[in-house]
């Protein structure tokens, strides 16, 4: 078996990155922090191609948090016009790859520009089916999970939905969040050193597989997407059961590699 078969075979379908250490590359390097979210930009568009090649088929990103509004204006300008900047350069190209732009988060509170050229592309991108780059825009799971619950007491109030069918199971909730249509997160990649999940698709990563790696996100290239994916593929995955199924014969032949 080569390597790739192996790796089509187990490999993950949704991938979740937090693109953490713009600032402290740029800064190590003498520039601007702005000048290290432009670096993450090109990152990010490397790391799209590259998992279209994985055969990857949902992207995650963490492009700007809730908390992110927190940070000094400028920085948050910066941002923002970065935002609208990359989709004018990479929209097109996205498109073209098959790329469907999916934003979750709070994008009304956006500046219109900003959010028109997203609108914009996730309607020109809309019935692209070789990866879906769901963007966390304005985005916290806290909020999320906030405005599922207001999205269910609405149907609650107008009789669509009863309170015995959503408090029925554990996951009743789930139509209402973001990613209502998208599978979980098979793995998710943290760069830049820390270790945490930092309001990140809480409900979502119930099971996922983490990876966390120094390396900081304008540096992360298809080698270090390898290394995650091959981490990903030496894991077994039980979901909280005890499985008769075994991939000890699937390690030994990756090693044999
Ligand atoms: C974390 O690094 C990164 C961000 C807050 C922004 C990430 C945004 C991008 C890569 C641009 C995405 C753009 C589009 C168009 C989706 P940090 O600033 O927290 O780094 P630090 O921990 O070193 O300070």
């Amino acid at each position: 078996m080569t390597s790739k078969q192996v790796y089509t075979q187990l490999g993950p379908r949704h991938v979740a990155i937090i693109m953490d250490g713009n600032g402290r590359w740029a800064v190590r390097q003498g520039m601007s922090r702005s000048k290290g979210h432009f670096a993450g930009v090109e990152a990010l568009h490397r790391t799209v191609a590259e998992a279209i090649k994985q055969g990857v088929k949902y992207l995650s990103v963490y492009a700007f948090s809730s908390e992110n509004w927190q940070r000094p204006s400028e920085e948050v300008e910066a941002l923002m016009i970065l935002m609208a900047e990359s989709l004018d350069t990479y929209a097109e190209e996205l498109s073209a790859q098959g790329v469907r732009i999916f934003p979750i988060g709070d994008i009304m509170r956006l500046p219109e520009s900003t959010r028109r050229k997203l609108l914009d592309a996730v309607s020109k991108t809309a019935n692209n089916d070789i990866l879906t780059l769901i963007v966390g825009l304005s985005y916290s799971a806290r909020w999320e999970i906030n405005h599922a619950l207001h999205s269910a007491v609405q149907e609650i109030e107008s009789g669509k939905v009863k309170i015995s069918t959503l408090l029925s199971n554990a996951n009743a909730i789930e139509p209402y969040l973001s990613t209502k249509d998208i599978p979980d997160p098979d793995l998710l990649i943290r760069t830049g050193g820390e270790l945490r999940i930092s309001n990140f698709l809480l409900y979502q990563l119930a099971y996922t597989e983490l990876f966390f790696t120094e390396t900081l996100w304008p540096d992360f290239d298809a080698c270090d997407l390898q290394e995650a994916l091959d981490s990903y593929a030496l894991r077994h995955r039980r979901f909280g059961r005890i499985d008769t199924k075994d991939n000890n014969d699937l390690k030994e032949e990756l090693d044999c590699l």
